[in-house]
């Protein structure tokens, strides 16, 4: 057995940990990370955000071609698909980026330790016959589909997300389970292929903890597109056969359980923190009742030396928000004071459009019993989006009644998810609708539907 010794060991590779090994190599700790797939980058790279995206974009680009281009005077005689090189142009986006990773560790001079990693006490950690020995430990293990009772997944009928981003042909039949963000992004990729599309959602609304008028208009939008709706109902039970899958479905209100049919089924009802095997109980880490590892304000669990970032301590499981948790806890754990504004984390739906919050709901405002003033901008008004034929959605901003304070904004619309950029600046420094109202926006361009939507706070929209 050998032994090494580092300041700092990181398990697991994915955007949390990947992220904060390098900035822990930039502020000079000696630093390893331990990942037991071959390629870094974690679910995300490997079998998420990045391989739906490349779907995302080549099943847009199809159906463009298909229902949009004759609009804009493009004639392309009769468009087919080719799915063998769309999924590999997606493999291909995906083995070029996780090489990336690769590349940014070895510049960073951070050992990379292929194999799983068990925690044996705090400053040790074992992967296969080696023992690392190191003065700080970083948990960064992340989440797994979480399964659902009854339902069996075996990658090919019936699917987590990892298996509809591989499917070898385009389904007659899908029926999504969970209309959250996995469930709806997968489902307008093969609805948009050609798949019939249904989703049957346990919730009376799609796309949970979202904004209410956005999931109003979401419904709307996306059923135009072809997807069907079973809402309040909770699927119990699967039953898979050579040819498809029927499925049990109970209406939550009560009354006779029906049955659904498809060839395909994906199972997208949410994830849940990943730390099997990792020797927890034994170092003596506490996890919460969900099975979350709990932290303190400086990411520091129960046991000095041990500390914990990104989906497997909950909150937003969204890669964006466990890199930033990567960076504050690796200047934390050098020496440095750091912090995460949780309150500024946008979220981001990217089906077509795409949608997109940062701060406080209506609904959550209302319950607060906060006052505020409600500033609303349709993009069929904004040129940009008239131009590009793409006008569906709105910008909507809530801000203080007293102070003019941005509390939450919220978009549906194209380029949702890089418009609320703007609106994370503005919320980082504290800004008030009004600073976002005066600042200028250029002409012509999506972000003067935000601008406007500022200046509607105030009741003074120019263009509606
Ligand atoms: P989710 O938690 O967003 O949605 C799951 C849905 O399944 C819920 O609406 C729930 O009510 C429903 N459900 C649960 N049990 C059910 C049953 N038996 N029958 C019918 N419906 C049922 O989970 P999802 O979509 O799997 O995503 C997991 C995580 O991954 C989320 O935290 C999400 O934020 C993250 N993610 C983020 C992305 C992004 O930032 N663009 C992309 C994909 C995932």
């Amino acid at each position: 057995m050998s032994e090494t010794s580092f300041d700092l060991v990181v398990i697991g590779g994915g955007p949390g940990g990947y992220v904060a090994a390098i900035r822990a190599s930039q502020l000079g700790l000696n630093v390893a990370c331990v990942d037991a797939r071959e390629t870094l980058g974690g679910t995300c790279l490997n079998v998420g955000c990045i391989p739906s995206k490349a779907l995302l974009q080549s099943s847009h680009h199809y159906a463009m071609a298909k229902d949009e281009m004759a609009a804009h005077g493009v004639q392309t005689g009769e468009v087919t698909l080719d799915l063998p090189t769309m999924m590999a142009r997606k493999d291909k986006v995906v083995a070029d980026l996780t090489k990336g990773i690769d590349f940014l560790l070895k510049k960073n001079k951070i050992t990379r330790i292929v194999g799983h990693g068990v925690i044996t006490g705090a400053g040790s950690v074992t992967v296969g016959k080696e023992t690392l020995k190191t003065k700080n430990i970083l948990i960064a293990t992340g989440s797994e589909a979480t399964p659902l009772p009854g339902i069996k997944i075996d990658e090919k009928r019936i699917v987590s997300s990892t298996g509809a981003l591989a499917l070898s042909k385009v389904p007659e039949k899908l029926i999504v389970i969970g209309a959250g963000i996995i469930g709806l992004e997968l489902g307008s990729v093969w609805r948009r292929l050609g798949a019939e599309v249904t989703v049957i959602e346990f919730l009376d609304a799609i796309l949970p903890g979202l904004d209410g008028e956005v999931c109003k208009q979401m419904t709307r939008t996306l059923k135009k597109q072809g997807l069907k709706f079973n809402l309040s109902r909770k699927v119990t039970g699967a039953k898979a056969s050579a040819k498809d899958v029927t499925l049990t479905a109970e209406p939550v209100a009560g009354g006779k359980a029906e049955t659904f049919s498809a060839d395909v089924v994906l199972v997208a009802v949410g994830r849940r923190p990943f730390t099997e095997g990792l020797g927890l109980d034994k170092a003596g880490v506490a996890v919460d009742k969900r099975g979350f590892v709990t932290v303190d304000n400086n990411f520091q669990t129960s046991v000095p030396g041990i500390y914990a970032i990104g989906d497997v301590i909950g909150g937003m499981m969204l890669a964006h928000k466990a890199e930033d948790e990567g960076v504050a806890a690796a200047e934390i754990i050098a020496g440095e004071k750091a912090h995460v504004n949780y309150s500024a984390i946008p979220g981001v739906v990217y089906t077509w459009p795409e949608a997109a919050g940062l701060g406080q709901t209506e609904e959550a405002l209302k319950s607060a019993g906060i006052a505020y003033n409600v500033g609303k901008f349709p993009f069929s008004a904004n040129s940009r989006a008239r131009c590009n034929a793409d006008s569906d959605g709105f910008v909507k901003i809530l801000a203080d009644a007293k102070t003019d304070a941005i509390l939450g904004v919220h978009i549906v619309g194209p380029e949702a998810g890089d418009l609320i950029q703007e609106a994370v600046i503005a919320m980082e420094f504290s800004a008030s609708a009004e600073d976002l109202a005066r600042s200028c926006h250029g002409h012509p361009g999506l972000s003067e539907a935000v601008k406007e939507a500022a200046l509607a706070v105030g009741g003074r929209a120019i263009h509606s």
